[in-house]
């Protein structure tokens, strides 16, 4: 938290408006909106919530296809099965790590040869770098595919000048506990649409029709934020420039000590744009570097420092077993090799550090 929180949760709780809307929500959306770019935005529960609100909103049915990049976390995939829809995962470009355009535009083009085209493309932004949006904007338009972006850990990363977020139908954030910002738990769902965030809007308030009454012709979902939680997510906002200056920073620092280091390599940087760095990720080549990534992971483990492998991807999860992977190659080998080292922006030079001399010892 920054000194910002607790003035505005202090003032949720004398207005009284302890409830999942109230003028900390609406105050939260105008801003999140004007910070990144947006015209509209209905705060939730959850990144998973607003993924789930936004592929209904694009038309999402059972037994519709929806693509996804298959190196991710789960959260940008469960709301597809919510809806009765069948995941198809793309691969990575091995530059960026993200879904590779390519690869998507190629086999977009055999699937509209034979007319089995995917409802939605769910586009990840992983560990806070853009995808290649542009082209793959171009693709989605070009087949009809409705583009949904899932930049639940990209918030403040940009693409050119445009924000994450912001270049799709509709977008998705996560301000779960380990975002660059956080509300505890929380997500947010923008788009330039009026009438499709309304949508959201009401049916992540239970469906009430308008009526004195409760009166309900859809079935909806309990998803809206609360007043006390947006309260603190518009204190995290105005920190959130600091926090990807702070997270590029730890990135520079490890980089610095490491970078040369046979063996390791870190996550690039697209030339499109800017990464928030929400993870500092490393690969480890053990031929070169002499062991792997996972005893490095335990030596780190042993001094009480969390790192964690890379997302596995979704098309080695068991729960996925016989789902159908384009490609999958790339993402199989970034996660053979990928760490996420401690990235909190509380590190101090020290902290960081230790880190890098418990890495290097590994070696000895
Ligand atoms: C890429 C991605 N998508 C979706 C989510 C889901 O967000 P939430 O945890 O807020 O439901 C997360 C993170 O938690 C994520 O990293």
């Amino acid at each position: 938290m920054s000194e910002h929180e607790y003035a505005f949760v202090r003032e949720a709780f004398d207005s009284n408006y302890i409830a999942p809307l109230g003028p900390m929500v609406d105050a939260f959306e105008s801003e999140f909106c004007a910070k990144i770019g947006i015209s509209y935005a209905v705060a939730l529960i959850s990144g998973t919530a607003a993924l789930h609100l936004a592929l209904q909103m694009v038309g999402v049915k059972p037994g519709d296809e929806v693509w996804t990049s298959t190196l991710t976390f789960i959260g940008s995939v469960s709301p597809i099965n919510y809806l009765g829809a069948r995941p198809v995962f793309v691969d990575s470009d091995r530059g960026t790590w993200n879904m590779d355009p390519e690869l998507l535009a190629k086999e977009l083009e055999k699937r509209a040869d034979r007319g089995i085209l995917p409802r939605a493309l769910v586009l990840v932004h992983l560990y806070g770098q853009c995808a290649d949006i542009v082209p793959i904007v171009k693709t989605c338009e070009h087949y009809g595919v409705a583009l949904v972006e899932d930049a639940a850990e990209a918030l403040g990363a940009t693409y050119g000048e445009s924000s994450a977020g912001t270049l799709g139908k509709v977008g998705i954030f996560s301000f779960n506990g380990n975002k660059i910002i956080t509300t505890s738990g929380g997500g947010m769902l923008v788009s330039d649409d009026e009438s499709l965030v309304n949508q959201a809007r009401m049916l992540a308030a239970q469906a009430r029709d308008p009526a004195p009454h409760y009166e309900h012709s859809q079935i909806g979902f309990n998803y809206r934020m609360s007043n006390i939680l947006a309260a603190i997510g518009r204190g995290q906002l105005r920190v959130l420039d600091e926090r990807v200056e702070a997270k590029r920073k730890i990135f520079d620092f490890y980089q610095k000590a490491l970078g040369d280091v046979p063996g390791i390599e870190f996550m690039p940087e697209a030339p499109y744009g800017v990464s928030n760095r929400w993870l500092t990720v490393i690969l480890i080549s053990p031929e070169e570097f002499g062991v792997n990534h996972e005893t490095v992971r335990l030596a780190l483990e042993a001094q009480d420092i969390e790192s964690r492998p890379i997302w596995k991807p979704m098309h080695l999860q068991p729960v996925f077993k016989g789902y159908e992977c384009i490609g999958g190659k790339v993402a199989e080998a970034l996660f053979s090799k990928g760490l996420c080292l401690p990235s909190g922006t509380a590190m101090t030079p020290e902290d960081i550090n230790r880190v890098i001399e418990i890495i290097l010892k590994c070696r000895e």
